[in-house]
């Protein structure tokens, strides 16, 4: 695919491809539209697991001492960190499960925002996070990023809570380039991971070549 259109320099700093071989086939068969909704549902989870991967690597990590069958050695365990995953409603949904395979003990929180079929503003409809959701690390998830307005709004939504930035991180299978322009323009301290970087959006503001609407696919609504 062409290199993308970003209008900021430095954008691919924010933003991480997983380009692992597995994670391409796996997207091959999430745009073909003879998939089905099962078939789908458990790509976009397997997809989300190999996200929350990447998006975990900053973890720290402390040392602990372990007996193996052989011998006493010391080996490492995640240093306290506190997870929540926030789907955006109602396609984000789909990637939870995956996240929580990851990290059992993550909290879960909802944002639920929708397109505005004529203007593609968002509107929102349910938001409840975790109390403690300032001091987590957050994971938004979401399959698409296409003009990035549900994903800007649930950015403002979690910083007015008191989410710090660089807390943030959003998890996306397909980002349109228009997308990844409007979150670093939000804010340039939330990191973007993605399985790929489409080309456009077209007069529907639908991700081209996308793989049509993530939500009807999942619940199989269409
Ligand atoms: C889709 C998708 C994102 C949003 C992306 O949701 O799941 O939330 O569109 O578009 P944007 O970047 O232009 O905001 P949709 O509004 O179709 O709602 P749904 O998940 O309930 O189907
Ligand atoms: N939402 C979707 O589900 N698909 C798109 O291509 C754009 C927004």
């Amino acid at each position: 695919m062409a290199e993308a259109h970003i209008d900021i320099p430095g954008y691919s700093k924010r933003v991480t491809v997983i380009d692992h071989p597995m994670v391409q086939h796996k997207l091959t068969i999430l745009r073909n539209k003879d998939t089905g909704s099962k078939k789908f549902r458990e790509l976009i989870k397997e997809l989300a697991m190999f996200e929350g991967y990447e998006a975990t690597r900053h973890f720290q990590l402390e040392p602990t001492m372990v007996k193996t069958p052989i011998c006493e050695t010391i080996s490492y365990t995640l240093k306290g960190r506190k997870v929540a995953v926030v789907p955006i409603l109602r396609a984000g949904l789909g990637m939870v499960e995956g996240i929580l395979e990851l990290i059992p003990a993550a909290r879960v929180g909802h944002v639920g925002l929708y397109r505005d079929p004529k203007t593609h503003m968002p509107v929102e409809y349910y938001c409840k996070l975790p109390d403690d959701i300032e001091t987590r690390e957050v994971l938004i998830v979401d399959p698409m990023l296409a003009t990035g307005g549900s994903a800007c709004a649930a950015i403002e939504f979690l910083k007015a809570e008191g989410v710090p930035a660089h807390q943030i991180r959003l998890l996306v299978i397909i980002a349109a380039p228009e997308g990844i322009q409007a979150v670093v323009e939000t804010d340039p301290g939330v990191n973007i991971y993605t399985c790929a970087i489409d080309d456009h959006l077209d007069e529907h503001a639908y991700i081209i070549p996308g793989l049509g609407d993530a939500g009807d696919r999942i619940f199989g609504t269409k």
